[in-house]
């Protein structure tokens, strides 16, 4: 049965360690991995904006000898011109593979559904599970472990919020998500989390208080107020949000060596300074490294030789 990469959830406690294992190696070697993907070919459905995503799926795969071809949304007008599943369908006649961008989640349900090629989850407005397996590898990298860690999410609970709960939990990490009352994460991403993170160190904070959420983290992380197709509401959460900057205050109430993190693209001035953004405990270019090389073990083993 083929597999996708649609959430962390979906993943046992050995694949997730299985592709931070990888990762580490292929980072390292890179030359070795060649070939591991010869001739393969990606198909990438962007229905949203990207630079992170388009260019580490398109150069990963040029890293493993096969190639992206990107469908920009103006291209395939999906669900307008042509049914998801009957895109599915066509694809899988000519790629071994399909990744993703685009809204609601029940799209990429329906297009890994209808096609017998894997589906890789490139965010949708429900998760971004690609950019939380390499936020969760570079701090690996940073701390030479992730059980007992404390991550600070403080901001909206969107995808990335949520990938990151998932991340968390598998990894058996603490996580604390403040956001403004009524931006709460999903009460269906909270019970998966729950789920996962038995029998782990894992412990899920949920508060309305940023202070409290930083408090001995590890590492704060945040995202945009308004997310991709939220741009009609982005004045009205400029002032929702505003208690929820991230700037040297809220850095003065955790550790000193506290890291920063952010999925990028960040809007410097709202949901962090540039003070942050620039200090030597930002880490959000290592993070946006790491997403190359997580997705190319990600391809690799969703669409190499078994
Ligand atoms: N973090 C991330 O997914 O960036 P892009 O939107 O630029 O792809
Ligand atoms: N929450 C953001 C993440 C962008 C990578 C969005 O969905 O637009």
């Amino acid at each position: 049965m083929k597999k996708d990469f649609i959430t962390i959830h979906d993943l046992s406690q050995y694949e997730f360690y299985e592709i931070l294992d990888l990762t580490k190696k292929m980072k390292k070697n890179p030359e070795k991995y060649r070939s591991a993907l010869k001739d393969k070919i990606l198909a990438m459905i962007f229905q949203k904006p990207s630079l992170r995503t388009r260019m580490t799926f398109e150069v990963g795969m040029l890293q493993l000898g096969g190639e992206g071809i990107y469908l920009a949304p103006s291209d395939i007008q999906m669900g307008s011109r042509e049914s998801v599943r009957d895109i599915g369908k066509n694809l899988e006649r000519w790629v071994d593979g399909i990744m993703i961008r685009t809204f609601g989640h029940d799209i990429i349900l329906d297009l890994a559904e209808s096609t017998r090629v894997p589906v890789i989850n490139a965010l949708t407005d429900l998760l971004h599970p690609c950019q939380a397996m390499a936020d969760v590898f570079t701090l690996l990298e940073k701390k030479d472990r992730l059980a007992g860690l404390k991550l600070a999410y403080v901001g909206d609970g969107n995808n990335v919020a949520h990938s990151l709960m998932l991340a968390a939990a598998k990894a058996g990490m603490k996580i604390a998500v403040a956001t403004p009352p009524g931006y709460e994460p999903k009460q269906e991403i909270i019970s998966w989390a729950k789920e996962d993170g038995q029998g782990t160190d894992f412990e899920l904070t949920i508060t309305h208080d940023p202070v409290e959420a930083v408090k001995d983290a590890d590492a704060i992380y945040t995202d945009v107020w308004a997310s991709m197709g939220q741009e009609a509401e982005k004045e009205a959460r400029k002032k929702i949000f505003a208690p929820y900057q991230v700037n040297g205050e809220l850095f003065s109430k955790a550790k000193a060596e506290t890291y920063f993190m952010h999925c990028l693209p960040a809007h410097r001035g709202e949901e962090v300074t540039d003070e942050i953004m620039d200090s030597p405990n930002s880490i959000v270019y290592d993070q946006a490294e790491n997403r190359l090389h997580v997705q190319k073990v990600i391809m690799k083993i969703l669409m190499g030789k078994k």
